[in-house]
């Protein structure tokens, strides 16, 4: 027996233990409830100067030299050249839907006009090698990665300008993909972005102000611009939901949504103040998107604490932003614990606004800047997140559109990974039996891709890409077969056909 095959017997004996101990199967979620994979354009694609395709502002971030590890995603996992084979793998592990994004300079290179016709191909021919396969396809207009061009001419988000030609470029997916396409996402996670890239300068386009950067910046006002970039995204958004009612939606019968990235938030102590702070958190992180979404206006509290930094909305914009989504979608990572900072009466970022500190984990120190990037499994919180949506929101439909974990094992013997996703999914069986409107589950992410705060120094992949290899090649991961197993055997079932699922397992990858 070579050491090879020794390794898949381990690693097929451990699948079978924690199948064992999951107490759900598939078929424990409602019939609809779909679950996949997520990759985004920038990410994944790589050929940033293949077949007209401009640059985003990524590659000019990343050509800078401003990622911690100096990387860029030049070639990335190689998506544009090996798409087909991934579909067929998607199809394969038994995905049910497959979540990624337009790159809006593959398509529109200019930003505005002209279609490029090899960008329009390449993502018909995705779309149809997921039609064929019978993958529902759920796809992100905006996954953070903006025309150059447009920031050159008018600084993107920080102007309305953007609205009309985000507007247009919409139009032009509805109508080229629409008639396949029903589940679209206006904006990935516009309120962890607009702290990253105007906030702390840790994203593209790398704005900010002293004393809050993180990066050195040489442009932005971190007490201003994250508002401005949400307030135009909102506009944004409203208005190509407003063009998908009136031009496509009784024709194609799709939905169109927005995401927001959650985190749940304990407070620290029980104290009033920590409690209160913990409120705080949730109505700027959530509440910067979503009370305009359900109410029509901003939390008071982000009216109070922001002042006149925080734009407001006319009574037209009100209306035309209220009740303009079918569904939210969530990235969800884990939890953090809250403690009340005092409102500082001098400059404050988004955080000083937020007038919180977190922290991770009980024992690390507190944060005041931007995101944490260690993360603990907590699947309670993602339980709590969408119980807390519901109660607040009004039941919306929600798509859980991103879930994972870093693994500290690089390699294919992901036990943590297969421990925090099989967590997180039971976590949400729970959400849905409390009655809360959970549609779809979608793990981030489908293989290694270039992460968008630490390049190739994190692994979130269901599949183990090798970027030191030129032809970039998948190899399934515990996760993937552990995946695979839940949505193909029906997960306990995979104990009672252990032979038959070895087999399959070494003759499907
Ligand atoms: C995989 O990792 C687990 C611990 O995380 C370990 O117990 C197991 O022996 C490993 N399996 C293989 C095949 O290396
Ligand atoms: C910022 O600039 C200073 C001075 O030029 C330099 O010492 C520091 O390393 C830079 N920091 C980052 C994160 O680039
Ligand atoms: C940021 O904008 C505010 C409000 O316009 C202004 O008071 C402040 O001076 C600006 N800060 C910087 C660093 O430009
Ligand atoms: C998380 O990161 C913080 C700051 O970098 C560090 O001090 C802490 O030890 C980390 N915690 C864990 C659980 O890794
Ligand atoms: C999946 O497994 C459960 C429990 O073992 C069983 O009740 C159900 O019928 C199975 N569903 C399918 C589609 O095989």
């Amino acid at each position: 027996m070579g050491a090879t095959a020794f390794f898949y017997i381990l690693l097929f004996l451990w699948v079978q233990d924690t199948a064992a101990t999951l107490g759900f199967t598939r078929s424990d979620f409602p019939q609809d409830f779909v679950f996949g994979a997520s990759t985004s354009a920038y990410q994944y694609e790589g050929a940033v100067s293949e077949d007209g395709r401009s640059p985003s502002f990524w590659d000019t971030f990343t050509h800078a030299g401003k990622m911690p590890d100096k990387s860029t995603a030049d070639v990335a996992a190689d998506g544009y050249h090996k798409y087909k084979e991934d579909m067929k793998l998607i199809s394969d592990t038994g995905l049910e839907a497959y979540r990624f994004s337009i790159s809006w300079s593959r398509l529109i290179p200019n930003g505005r006009g002209a279609v490029n016709p090899k960008g329009l191909q390449y993502y018909n021919n995705i779309i149809d090698e997921l039609v064929k396969r019978g993958i529902q396809i759920h796809i992100t207009l905006y996954h953070l990665d903006l025309p150059q061009c447009l920031e050159d001419e008018y600084e993107g988000w920080l102007s309305p300008k953007i609205i009309e030609d985000f507007t247009a470029y919409a139009d032009v997916c509805f109508r080229e993909f629409g008639d396949r396409v029903t589940y679209w996402t206006t904006v990935n996670e516009p309120n962890i972005a607009a702290i990253t890239s105007y906030g702390s300068g840790q994203l593209p386009p790398g704005r900010c102000s002293d004393p809050f950067g993180i990066t050195n910046c040489t442009a932005g006002n971190s007490t201003t611009e994250p508002y401005i970039a949400v307030h135009t995204t909102l506009l944004a958004h409203a208005s190509v939901v407003r063009l998908y009612k009136a031009k496509y939606k009784a024709e194609q019968k799709g939905v169109v949504g927005i995401n927001i990235y959650s985190f749940w938030s304990y407070p620290f102590t029980q104290s009033t103040v920590d409690l209160e702070a913990t409120q705080r958190c949730k109505d700027f992180m959530y509440g910067w998107i979503l009370w305009p979404l359900v109410f029509g206006d901003y939390p008071q509290v982000m009216k109070k604490n922001v002042g006149y930094r925080l734009p407001s909305f006319t009574k037209v914009q009100s209306e035309l932003i209220k009740d303009s989504f079918d569904f939210i979608g969530i990235n969800h990572y884990y939890s953090v614990y809250v403690n009340d900072r005092p409102l500082e009466t001098g400059a404050r970022d988004v955080m000083g606004d937020m007038s919180i500190y977190y922290r991770v984990s009980r024992t690390d120190p507190p944060v005041g800047k931007a995101a944490p990037t260690n993360v603990t499994s907590d699947p309670k919180g993602l339980q709590l997140v969408l119980e807390y949506l519901k109660d607040a929101y009004g039941n919306p439909p929600i798509y859980i559109h991103e879930n994972g974990l870093e693994s500290t094992n690089g390699g294919l013997n992901d036990t943590d990974r297969v421990d925090y996703l099989s967590t997180y999914i039971g976590s949400t069986l729970d959400a849905i039996r409390n009655g809360i409107n959970v549609k779809g589950y979608f793990a981030w992410a489908f293989m290694d891709l270039f992460e968008l705060l630490s390049g190739y120094q994190s692994n979130y992949g269901l599949y183990r890409v090798d970027f030191d290899d030129e032809s970039r090649p998948r190899q399934a991961r515990l996760s993937a077969r552990w995946y695979s197993g839940f949505l193909k055997k029906n997960a306990s079932s995979i104990r009672l056909s252990r032979v038959q699922e070895d087999l399959t397992l070494n003759t499907v990858f």
